[in-house]
């Protein structure tokens, strides 16, 4: 599928009557044959379209899935998603991202699936990717910078979501949990993880692993008191390509910006007014050892402010956070 096929659907969505095979013909350049070939990728991608001679073309549904014409149709960005792969099933988005990225896959490349086999989440976890109802996608970022920055893009990815969230979700009030994490009414609704390859002062590329439990009904007994979906806490179900979409289109603008700066200290209020831990006292557990403290805020390199039990200031910059205890 490329930017034609994504930009006659964007137009039969659009447009409430038929439109002609001539009139896409004239829109898009291209000749009656190569229309027919584009609503043949549409239908194979899932979209209902009727087609009635003498008429034209007519869209009756979208698939819902997170396939590139459909998210095309939501985007408002530059370059972000404009190279897009998508997978009805996959390993993992990341896995696939990465080998993309290897072989020089360009910057904003984004690589989408309906499920994934063996999705994997942060600290050798497993993430649960089953068909159907939610959004499991990675895009290549090739960040000019030195890679101690590439832990900040977590946390700038973390606000792109939940930017992108809000206005889909009116009347909840999703938070940001440090640093990868979002949560609505105290559970996970979606998870974030990134992936960097780099020589010690540049990094070559970043892959950015997005999970978000858009549409699923059932949890395992495992998940059930832990994880959510946007569904279950809205009561409606949600299009997948479009807020598939509304996180790249968050997320572009905020990674320029960054890019210019030095650190996050610009995105540093708004993550500080959504903040899960703030001022909560935590648990951080890191590979070796666990920190405990209570939260002072985000530092402008990204890190967790503790204030430790003796009064001292700490800076966490990575590690699983539990709260211990709501503050009286
Ligand atoms: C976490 O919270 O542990 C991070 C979860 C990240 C899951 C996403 S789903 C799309 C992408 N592909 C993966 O294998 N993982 C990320």
């Amino acid at each position: 599928m490329n930017d034609v096929t994504s930009g006659i659907l964007a137009s039969l969505g659009r447009s409430d009557i038929f439109l002609s095979g001539e009139e896409l013909c004239r829109e898009f350049s291209i000749t009656r044959s190569a229309v027919w070939k584009h609503i043949g990728l549409l239908r194979d991608a899932g979209c209902r379209i009727e087609a009635v001679t003498g008429r034209g073309y007519r869209l009756m549904e979208l698939s819902g899935r997170p396939v590139q014409a459909e998210v095309g149709m939501f985007l408002e960005t530059g370059r972000l998603g404009k190279n897009f792969v998508y997978h009805q099933e996959a390993l993992s988005t990341n896995q696939l991202a990465r080998a993309l990225a290897q072989e020089g896959a360009p910057e904003g490349t984004v690589v989408s699936a309906d499920s994934q086999t063996g999705g994997r989440g942060r600290m050798g976890r497993s993430w649960i990717s089953p068909p159907g109802v939610n959004l499991y996608f990675s895009f290549i970022l090739r960040p000019a910078l030195p890679p101690f920055r590439v832990p900040q893009l977590t946390l700038l990815v973390a606000a792109a979501i939940h930017r992108a969230l809000l206005p889909h979700i009116p009347g909840l009030r999703p938070m940001v949990k440090w640093p990868n994490d979002i949560f609505l009414n105290g559970r996970k609704v979606c998870g974030v993880l990134c992936e960097m390859q780099s020589e010690p002062d540049l990094a070559h590329f970043v892959v950015v692993g997005i999970g978000i439990n858009v549409n699923q009904s059932v949890f395992s007994p495992e998940l059930r008191h832990l994880a959510t979906s946007l569904s279950f806490e809205a009561g409606r179900s949600l299009l997948r390509p479009q807020l598939l979409a509304c996180v790249l289109n968050q997320f572009e603008p905020l990674y320029q910006e960054w890019l210019g700066m030095d650190d996050l200290s610009f995105i540093l209020p708004y993550l500080e007014e959504y903040s899960l831990l703030n001022a909560k006292e935590v648990t951080v557990d890191q590979p070796r050892k666990s920190i405990h403290g209570t939260v002072r805020g985000i530092a402008p390199g990204g890190e967790l402010v503790l204030l430790g039990e003796d009064g001292r200031r700490m800076l966490v910059s990575s590690g699983e956070a539990h709260i211990r205890k709501e503050p009286s």
